[in-house]
């Protein structure tokens, strides 16, 4: 079922384990982490990236994520991942997302507080909830990973906005990493007291080392985004099915292994964020 932010949040609050939410960018992609979710019974995030909903793109993958999410019998938030502005926040709404991710980690402190608070105030009309993001969680090839989340700001940023998650840095960044990461977790512990328990969000979630998630969990991250690993997925299996002499050229029959390769890569990190049977 379609649900929004709040309710998944809620189930891993409860629970004390984290909601997986996977990027997905075509109908294969979204076909994956359905089917993981509903194999594992777990609550899922399906999230999109911001430029998909400038492209026309958006305007074909959001009713693909609709679908897939209306049609499971688990909880699927439809989520817009790092929203600039009101531009894709607004037009995401539009396309029927859940939940809604502004991203104003790159603006002055005062400016992130005022931006993400009118978000959260327009989504409040819609039953909609929010998450923010504090302190940069850059990308692997950023020289400076150093801008980490305070416990100080994060109490300010949680009580000013009312948003109802918080994406901190504490040692991760999107994309593969040169060495695997070794987050603060002593800083999650901190920023979720500071914050009464506030929902937190770890971003970058492909290639940190197992043991770091679960620790991370543990400590009270309740969304574990992954992009990158989903993609590699999905590619190298087009890519190895491709070097076959007898592979099939009809699309529908070559992307059934690429649908499965995702949805087991799915259900790995289903499991280590401790969201299988949660549903
Ligand atoms: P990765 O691409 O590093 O998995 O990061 C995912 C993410 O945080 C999306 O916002």
């Amino acid at each position: 079922m379609l649900v929004n932010l709040k309710t998944v949040i809620d189930i891993a609050e409860k629970g004390n384990f984290a909601i997986p939410a996977f990027n997905v960018y075509n109908m294969e992609t979204v076909m994956g982490a359905l089917k993981a979710a509903e194999e594992m019974r777990a609550p899922v995030i399906m999230q999109v990236y911001p430029r998909l909903m400038k492209e026309e793109a958006g305007y074909f993958l959001a009713p693909v994520i609709k679908a897939a999410a209306e049609k499971a019998t688990v909880p699927v938030c439809f989520h817009l991942d790092h929203g600039p502005s009101e531009l894709e926040t607004t037009r995401s709404i539009r396309y029927g997302a859940t939940g809604i991710m502004l991203d104003g980690s790159t603006l002055p402190f005062e400016d992130n507080i005022a931006l993400t608070k009118r978000v959260v105030d327009t989504c409040s009309y819609l039953d909609i909830q929010v998450e923010g993001e504090l302190g940069h969680v850059g990308t692997t090839a950023d020289s400076d990973m150093d801008e980490f989340t305070t416990p100080e700001d994060a109490k300010r940023f949680v009580e000013e906005t009312g948003v109802t998650c918080l994406a901190v840095a504490v040692g991760t960044a999107h994309g593969r990493y040169k060495k695997p990461p070794k987050l603060d977790i002593e800083r999650i512990k901190e920023i979720r007291k500071a914050t009464g328990n506030a929902a937190l969000v770890l971003h970058g979630g492909s290639g940190v080392p197992d043991e770091e998630i679960k620790k991370a969990v543990a400590a009270g991250i309740r969304k574990m985004n992954f992009a990158t690993d989903i993609c590699y997925a999905f590619l190298d299996c087009c890519l190895e099915e491709l070097q076959k002499p007898d592979r099939t050229v009809a699309i529908d029959n070559f992307m059934k292994k690429p649908i499965e390769a995702v949805k087991d890569f799915c259900i790995t990190r289903i499991k280590l964020v401790g969201a299988d049977g949660r549903a």
